[in-house]
């Protein structure tokens, strides 16, 4: 027969007929597998809450970044019960769908941040980045004091919000004309910030850092930490949650 010359055998007795053979089957597979993704708008599924951040917000993110503390905390909850029984509901894409880079971090030094907001004072945050272990005797994260001396510098704003609309964050024209005027409203308790949180739904407006008269990079970054976490609406979830452990 034939047929027969083409049976498996040949094929693997040929080491260039298999290799060409297995390199077709790799190709379709890869192709099947990618070329979906270069279609769909998005793959990230939608959830209800996410925004672009507040200027201040981002440039507490900046220094953030700068300062390198990702080398000690990550910013992403895994779905393990020990993490979210410690640190909140696991992480969802759609929570950094505007980092820019992401933040999700490797190692764990210190506890996770994904949804530290909320969950200290401000006091309590500028206390311990001026000096962890006065307020964690154990801690061995170094002092940040610096930050609360350092005026924030205000220019770089405009032109961050720029490059990350190109990189899709949906920031409006009117954000980017107004980006220098947030940065400085969010953190002023006397200014009108009526309008900013209109764009920025949930945005925190007040001192940050303890120190009305200027703003500074301390205010910047635990305006930061306290956003982190907070946007998405998770009571619905923690509710349950509780009846469920309630009734066990
Ligand atoms: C050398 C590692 C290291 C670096 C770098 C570091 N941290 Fe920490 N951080 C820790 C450790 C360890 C703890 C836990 C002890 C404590 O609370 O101080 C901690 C705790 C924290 C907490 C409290 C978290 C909680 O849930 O209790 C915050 C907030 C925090 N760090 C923010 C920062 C910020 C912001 C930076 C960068 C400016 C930073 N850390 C840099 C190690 C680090």
């Amino acid at each position: 027969m034939r047929f027969k010359k083409f049976s498996h055998r040949t094929i693997e007795k040929n080491a260039t007929l298999l290799l060409v053979l297995s390199l077709l089957v790799v190709t379709i597979g890869g192709i099947v597998e990618i070329a979906p993704l270069f279609y769909v708008q998005n793959t990230i599924e939608k959830v209800e809450g996410m925004r672009p951040y507040t200027p201040l917000e981002l440039a507490g993110r900046n220094i953030y970044i700068r300062e390198g503390c990702y080398s000690c905390h990550s910013q992403m909850i895994r779905p393990f019960r020990d993490e979210i029984e410690r640190y909140g509901h696991y992480s969802l894409a759609a929570e950094s769908m505007y980092d820019h880079p992401f933040q999700w971090g490797s190692k764990r030094t210190g506890p996770d941040l994904a949804r530290v907001g909320g969950r200290y004072s401000d006091e309590w945050h500028v206390q311990h980045l001026k000096d962890p272990k006065s307020v964690v005797p154990e801690s061995i994260m170094p002092g940040y004091a610096f930050l609360a001396e350092r005026d924030l510098n205000t220019q770089r704003i405009t032109p961050d919000l720029k490059a990350l609309r190109v990189a899709g964050v949906p920031y409006t024209d009117e954000d980017i004309e107004k980006a220098e005027a947030d940065l400085k409203a969010q953190a002023d308790p006397d200014a009108d910030a009526e309008d900013l949180q209109k764009r920025y739904p949930k945005a925190q407006v007040r001192d940050f850092d303890g120190n009305p008269q200027r703003l500074t990079e301390m205010d910047a970054v635990v305006a930061y930490l306290q956003m982190l976490g907070t946007l998405v609406d998770f009571s619905a979830y923690v509710q349950a949650q509780e009846s469920e452990r309630g009734a066990r």
